[in-house]
C-alpha cells in the first residue's frame, strides 16, 4: 500500500466527528505540528466557543472573527455567520454600512434565522475566500487551513449545503459562490475531510456511515480516521504475568504500596479497556476500509502544548520542515 499523504500536505483540512471525540485537540495538534514545521497555518473554530487558542497558547482569549496570532505561522480564529454574512454582502453590495444596516435589520434577521443552510454556505465561503488569501507576492497567504468543524450530523449537513445549492439554484450570484465552494470541498487534492472517533461500540458504526456519506455524498476525500484516547497496554513486555505474581503474595504488603490483589485488579482493569480498544480499533478500520492513527489516551488530559505535541508526533511526523 502505498505511504499516506501527510496531514500537513494539504491546504484544507476539516476534522469532524461526535461532541466529545477529540475534534478540538486533534486541530490544535495538527495547527501546533504544521506551524512547527515552518508552515502559515490558521486555525479556525466554527460557532459560538472558543477553546483552541487557550489550548495552543493558554490564556489567549477568544480571538472572535478578527482571529490572532497565537505564535510564529500560527493564527486562529472563530467564523460567526452573522460576521461572515455581514462581510459577504458588503462586498457583493459594495457598501459595507448598507449591510450592516440590511444585519441589522429584525424582520431580516427573523427571516434569515428561519432560512436553512445559509450558515454553513457563508461559513464555507468565508473558508473559501480565507484559502484564496495572497500575499502582495502572489503567495497563498496561508499554507493549510484547519477547520475545527461542528459535531458530526451537523458536519456532513455543514458540507453538504453548496452542492444542494448548486443543484436548486439555476444561476446569479448565489449559484456561483456556492459552486466555488463546491468546487473547494471536492478537489481531492488540496481538501480533506478527518474523522475523529473514539473507539467504542456505537462510534465503529457511526463512523462507518459517516466516511461512507462523506464519499458517496458529498464527495470529499477522506484517507484515514483518527481514533482517539485509546488506552495504552499497561504493561511492558516481558511483565505480562505482573498481576500473577502479585496475587501469588497472597497477604503479603509490599512496603509504601497497596495490597497487591487491589495493583493486580487496577492494571487487570487497564488490560481489559486497552484490549477492547484495540477490538474496536480493528473494527473501524475495517468497516471504513481506511488505515486508521491511533492516539493514546494521555493520563493527565490535554492543558497545553506539551500534550498537544505528544499527539502531533503521531498524527504528523515530523519530515524535516519546509521553509516558510
Ligand atoms: N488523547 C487524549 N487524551 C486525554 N484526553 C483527551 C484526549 N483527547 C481529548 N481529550 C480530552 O477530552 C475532552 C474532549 O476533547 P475535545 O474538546 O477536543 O473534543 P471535541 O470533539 O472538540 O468536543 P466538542 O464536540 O464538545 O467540541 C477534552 O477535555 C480533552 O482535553
Ligand atoms: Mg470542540
Amino acid at each position: 500500500m502505498d505511504p499516506l499523504r501527510p496531514l500537513t500536505d494539504r491546504r484544507l483540512v476539516i476534522v469532524t466527528g461526535k461532541g466529545g471525540t477529540g475534534k478540538t485537540t486533534v486541530t490544535a495538534a495538527l495547527a501546533l505540528a504544521a506551524s512547527r514545521a515552518g508552515l502559515r497555518v490558521l486555525a479556525v473554530e466554527v460557532g459560538p466557543d472558543s477553546e483552541l487558542p487557550g489550548l495552543l497558547a493558554p490564556g489567549t482569549p477568544d480571538p472572535g472573527y478578527e482571529g490572532v496570532e497565537l505564535g510564529a505561522g500560527l493564527r486562529a480564529m472563530r467564523i460567526e455567520p452573522y460576521r461572515a454574512l455581514g462581510e459577504y454582502l458588503g462586498l457583493q453590495l459594495g457598501v459595507r454600512a448598507l449591510a450592516d444596516r440590511v444585519l441589522r435589520n429584525r424582520a431580516f434577521r427573523q427571516l434569515l434565522d428561519a432560512a436553512p443552510g445559509w450558515r454553513e454556505l457563508i461559513t464555507l465561503g468565508k473558508v473559501w475566500h480565507l484559502e484564496q488569501m495572497q500575499e502582495p507576492e502572489g503567495r497563498p497567504r496561508f499554507d493549510l487551513i484547519l477547520v475545527d468543524a461542528p459535531a458530526t450530523g451537523h458536519g456532513l449537513t455543514f458540507l453538504d449545503v453548496p452542492r444542494v445549492v448548486v443543484s436548486a439554484v439555476r444561476m446569479g450570484p448565489l449559484r456561483r459562490n456556492a459552486a466555488l465552494v463546491e468546487a473547494m470541498v471536492k478537489d481531492r487534492d488540496r481538501t480533506l475531510l478527518l474523522p475523529v472517533a473514539l473507539a467504542e461500540e456505537l462510534p465503529a458504526r457511526e463512523t462507518e456511515e459517516l466516511v461512507r456519506r462523506a464519499r458517496d455524498e458529498i464527495g470529499i476525500a477522506v484517507d484515514r480516521v483518527v481514533v482517539n484516547a485509546l488506552t495504552p497496554p499497561p504493561l511492558p513486555a516481558g511483565l505480562e504475568d505482573l498481576p500473577r505474581r502479585l496475587r501469588g503474595l497472597g497477604t503479603q504488603r509490599l512496603p509504601g504500596l497497596p495490597p497487591p490483589a487491589s495493583m493486580a485488579a487496577c492494571i487487570e482493569h487497564l488490560r481489559a479497556r486497552s484490549a477492547l480498544g484495540t477490538r474496536y480499533l480493528r473494527e473501524i478500520r475495517e468497516r471504513c476500509g481506511l488505515p486508521v492513527v491511533a492516539l493514546p489516551a494521555l493520563p493527565a488530559g490535554v492543558e497545553g502544548p506539551s500534550e498537544l505535541a505528544e499527539l502531533a508526533a503521531v498524527l504528523a511526523p515530523a519530515h524535516g520542515t519546509r521553509a516558510r
